[in-house]
């Protein structure tokens, strides 16, 4: 398939108007998007993204208004969620609309929802007029892209166009909540914080009991081919020419590695993560190194990320 590239949001909205994929860039990371009225586009989806259908994909909306057609009601604690966080970098799921496909929540009742707040999002959301089923932009199992030529190296030839971003300044996904229940339950963490949602639902809970659980949370996730090691301090990473570290503490002036990446803060270090995961699987590290910091705000999204990819190539 020839792939087209653009900066124009508008001439992108027309690929999804008929029904073709289109990569695009978030706040949080790069999205594949495709019709999510059209089941075929939504099929596509799966398709292009190499991932199990049983796993849901989140419907991206440029309105309130377009939310009609995707979501059977907005509950209370949706209700005030939208209100703090939209647009932003949240999804929160809801009971889902009996006319939209089945296929973009893999067969569930439920169906997850974000307004991104990159405008170049939105442009595309508003010019499309229609809402856009998209999971992250990349091949099922990879790091998520965050900036374009990533979501390139992973999707050039499996969609029709890629629109051209910034690189996302957040570099987490987003934050996923449950509010189909009466009191909303955190199912992956992001950018907005416990703490965040918590001032303004104070009854959200943040251990999921396992049927709750994301569907996406129990696939395997966020991981480069390089082994992760989670470190407590730069001491504990050996140097050598096939290892990395990412972290906030300087390693010692002596000890050298293939990618190193010493970050300003938490917002820099989940800034530029996935991207140093891709550096280190395109330069031949065999063993990336991640200090650890304490779990609160941010850092808990990060921290969430950086074990999966340990675990997943353990
Ligand atoms: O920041 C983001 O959320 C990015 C950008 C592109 O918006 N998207 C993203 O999509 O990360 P994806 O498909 O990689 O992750 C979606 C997560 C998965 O963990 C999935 O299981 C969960 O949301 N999810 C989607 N629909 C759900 C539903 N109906 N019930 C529970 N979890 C759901
Ligand atoms: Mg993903």
């Amino acid at each position: 398939m020839h792939t087209y590239f653009t900066d124009d949001p508008v001439e992108a909205a027309k690929f999804i108007s008929s029904d073709k994929l289109v990569v695009f860039p978030t706040e949080t990371v790069y999205g594949l998007g495709g019709n999510a009225l059209n089941a075929a586009a939504v099929e596509s989806i799966y398709e292009a993204k190499g991932r199990p259908s049983s796993n849901p994909l989140i419907v991206h909306v440029g309105a309130i208004a377009d939310l009609s057609r995707v979501v059977e009601e907005i509950t209370p604690s949706a209700h005030a969620f939208m209100d703090a966080f939209f647009p932003g970098p949240i999804t929160l799921v809801l009971p889902r609309h009996p006319s939209l496909p089945k296929v973009v929540s893999g067969g569930l009742d439920t169906v997850a929802i974000r307004m991104p707040s990159l405008p170049i999002a939105l442009q595309l959301l508003r010019s499309a007029g229609l809402p856009i089923a998209a999971p992250s932009a990349n091949i099922s199992g990879r790091p998520s892209a965050t900036t374009w030529q990533s979501a390139a190296e992973d999707l050039d030839g499996r969609v029709s166009c890629i629109l051209r971003g910034p690189k996302a300044t957040v570099g987490l996904e987003s934050t996923v909540v449950d509010c189909t229940g009466r009191s909303p339950i955190l199912l992956r963490p992001g950018a907005i914080s416990v703490g965040s949602l918590s001032a303004i639902v104070p009854e959200i809970s943040t251990d999921a009991p396992d049927i709750f659980r994301s569907p996406g949370l129990r696939h395997h996730h966020y991981a480069p081919s390089a082994r992760v090691c989670v470190i407590s301090t730069p001491d504990e990473a050996i140097p050598g020419d096939q290892t990395g570290y990412i972290g906030l503490a300087p390693p010692h002036a002596d000890a050298q590695f293939k990618q190193c990446v010493v970050a300003s803060h938490v917002k820099d270090y989940s800034h530029r993560l996935f991207e140093f995961f891709r550096d280190c699987d395109r330069s031949g590290v065999t063993t990336i190194y991640c200090q650890s910091l304490v779990e609160t705000g941010l850092a808990h999204a990060l921290m969430d990320r950086i074990r999966r990819a340990a675990k997943a190539s353990r």
